[in-house]
């Protein structure tokens, strides 16, 4: 099967690249067989760590050729989102937790032209954005706590991605549904099977040299 017309789309997340070489690194990806590449900011404050910021973004952008899929695990989101959109992402997800009015912005992001994204972490139920699932291009369903790459996929987040599945389809909506942390060849199933539309996957896809993300990628939907 050709990526263009795999149903289940798979982002890459490159918090798991060798920093050092970025740019080769979408380059390859891209050619690899990515449809999006996963891009993880976090700020220190939503989460413990601090990755990337939205000069980064701006640098490898002309070294892929799949769009950008920025994951926001930050506070303050309202304040920085311009310059992540000004920076050249395609995609923008962010967390429901971490701002004052998820509708506002989620209208704030379409109206740059930008896809948007809402997700939710592990401890938040999906009640709390179950009115905002029509309103979005995808529902970002975290399964594992935000920050690193490396952690172990958490089963109990099955049964809500079951149920943004339902809600999604009982309304006829035509959002995506990504999964993102712990995604191996087992658990990506799980996820499919789920309804899980977009799978982010960071150490399995570069857990070898070059030459096999395109295995590792195929893997994840075979
Ligand atoms: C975790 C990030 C993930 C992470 C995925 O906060 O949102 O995108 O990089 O990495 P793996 O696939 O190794 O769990
Ligand atoms: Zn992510």
């Amino acid at each position: 099967m050709t990526t263009q017309n795999r149903i289940v789309k798979i982002s890459p997340s490159i918090l798991s690249a060798d920093f050092a070489k970025l740019g080769e690194e979408v380059e390859k990806l891209s050619q690899a067989g990515a449809d999006y590449i996963h891009i993880d900011v976090t700020d220190g404050h939503f989460t413990p760590n601090i990755t990337i910021g939205p000069q980064v973004i701006k640098s490898i952008k002309k070294y892929s050729s799949v769009p950008l899929d920025v994951h926001l695990m930050i506070e303050n989101v309202e304040k920085h989102i311009d310059s992540f959109i000004d920076a050249g992402a395609d995609m923008i997800t962010f967390h429901h937790e971490a701002v004052r009015s998820s509708i506002e912005l989620i209208r704030y992001i379409r109206s740059r032209g930008v896809t948007v994204g809402i997700s939710i972490i592990p401890s938040t139920p999906v009640s709390e954005i179950e009115k905002l699932i029509g309103e979005v291009d995808l529902v970002l369903i975290m399964t594992v706590n935000p920050g690193y790459s490396g952690q172990k996929f958490l089963y109990t987040q099955l049964d809500k991605i079951s149920e943004v599945k339902k809600i999604i389809s009982d309304n006829k909506y035509n959002t995506g549904l990504s999964v993102d942390g712990g995604i191996d060849k087992k658990t990506a199933k799980l996820c499919i099977d789920a309804g899980a539309t977009i799978l982010v996957s960071g150490s399995y896809v570069f857990n070898t040299s070059y030459k096999n993300y395109k295995k590792n990628i195929s893997e994840l939907v075979s």
